[in-house]
């Protein structure tokens, strides 16, 4: 009899994390995979699906304009009950700590099924940052029957709250199975900005931010010390792809106006967007998936938060944490786009997150264990 399973994501980062699980699904005969999107976001996970050739046999459509927390929980708890309940799997996956994954821990929980969570074991030890993300794993843990850390740091903290050890498998971040996909030599881009850029004369740097709890003062301060360090540095240049939520991109325009060496951009799809990572000098950014991409691609990462939830790079030297304030950000960027010294102590491609292995590992470890229904 196969095992079935059932695999739930909504946003951009979960369906990249995901896909490659799914991929090597595909190619098991033993195991039948149910695919249910809850499409939290809607163009940034459809980009995502294409890539990777996806096609979902659910998919809830839950995604509105300006969506609360709330709103999402809600409907994704609502729409997961009716498929789990018709789909009847023996495990469902979630990957990482969006409501989506939370949402779809809670259903399979009122529906006594067994829960696989991938990427578990992250903690920053703030419940409020990342907010809601650290609540979101944490909630996920109580309800995972197969936590699959990534990291030996990650599988500590999950010891620490007492999990049994049996229950954590320590596999490496999906993150850099998706990576070796995408990342390519001789890589061209379809947007013209992009293939005009020298990336040998300048020092480009790659700035994301979206994080809830950076909306506001913190990302007013970001954007100003990005801006005035391009006044500074004259061949520096910004490629910005602005997230699709309206109140980064407001705080964007704004602070970036009439500067004409930051390029704010739409969204890339995943692999341009990667492929512009391999290129640039340096990477700003807020977002979880970057801090793990950057390290393996060799390039330095400032981490424009308070907290992380993932320390390694840190500890690999090739990412630092800098808060959030104009200052300390300004200085750091200032420190390494002037001194190349300090510059090439942190590019250096280390690889904390795992060696592309990581769903082959994860597959393994549910055909081993088979599943049943409690
Ligand atoms: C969500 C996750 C966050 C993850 C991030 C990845 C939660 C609470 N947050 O944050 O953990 O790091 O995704 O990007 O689960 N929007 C669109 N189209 C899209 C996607 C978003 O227009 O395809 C706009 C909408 O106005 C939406 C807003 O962005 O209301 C925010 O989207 P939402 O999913 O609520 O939160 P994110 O900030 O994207
Ligand atoms: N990404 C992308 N296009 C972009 C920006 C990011 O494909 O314009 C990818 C990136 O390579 C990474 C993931 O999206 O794999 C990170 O998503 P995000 O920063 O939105 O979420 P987080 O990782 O912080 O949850």
């Amino acid at each position: 009899m196969k095992i079935k399973v059932m695999t739930v994501f909504g946003t951009r980062p979960e369906g990249i994390k995901m896909a490659p699980i799914i991929k090597v699904m595909e190619r098991v005969p033993e195991i039948e995979n149910t695919i249910c999107v809850t499409a939290q976001h809607r163009e940034m996970l459809d980009q995502v699906l294409n890539l990777f050739d996806i096609d979902p046999d659910y998919d809830l459509n839950i995604f509105k304009p300006g969506q609360t927390l709330t709103e999402i929980t809600m409907r994704a708890l609502e729409g997961l009950e009716e498929v789990i309940k018709k789909v009847q799997p023996d495990i469902l996956l979630v990957q990482g700590d969006t409501t989506t994954v939370f949402s779809g821990a809670l259903a399979a929980f009122y529906q006594k099924v067994k829960v696989g969570h991938v990427e578990a074991g992250l903690r920053s030890g703030n419940l409020y940052s990342p907010y809601p993300e650290e609540a979101n794993r944490m909630l996920t843990g109580i309800l995972a029957d197969f936590h699959f850390a990534p990291t030996q740091t990650n599988k500590d903290n999950l010891l620490r709250e007492g999990y049994p050890e049996e229950k954590i498998f320590i596999t490496g971040n999906t993150v850099i199975d998706a990576l070796k996909y995408a990342v390519k030599d001789d890589y061209e881009f379809d947007l013209p900005l992009l293939n005009q850029i020298d990336f040998k004369e300048k020092k480009v740097i790659l700035l994301t931010s979206h994080r809830r709890e950076n909306i506001g003062k913190p990302m007013e301060n970001i954007f100003s010390a990005v801006r005035d360090i391009t006044l500074k540095h004259e061949n520096v240049d910004v490629v910005f792809p602005i997230h699709l939520n309206p109140r980064v991109r407001e705080i964007a325009y704004r602070v970036f106006e009439g500067n004409n060496r930051v390029h704010l951009i739409e969204p890339l799809d995943y692999e341009p967007f990667t492929n512009l990572m391999a290129r640039v000098h340096l990477v700003v950014t807020d977002s979880g998936g970057l801090q793990e991409e950057a390290p393996s691609l060799g390039k330095p990462v400032l981490v424009i938060r308070e907290e992380t939830e993932r320390p390694e790079g840190i500890e690999a030297g090739t990412a630092k944490l800098v808060g959030t304030s104009y200052d300390k950000i300004y200085d750091e960027m200032d420190l390494l786009l002037s001194n190349q010294e300090e510059y090439n102590k942190m590019a250096n491609a280390v690889n904390p997150y795992g060696d592309g292995k990581a769903s082959e590992r994860i597959v393994d470890i549910i055909l081993k264990h088979g599943v049943n229904r409690k």
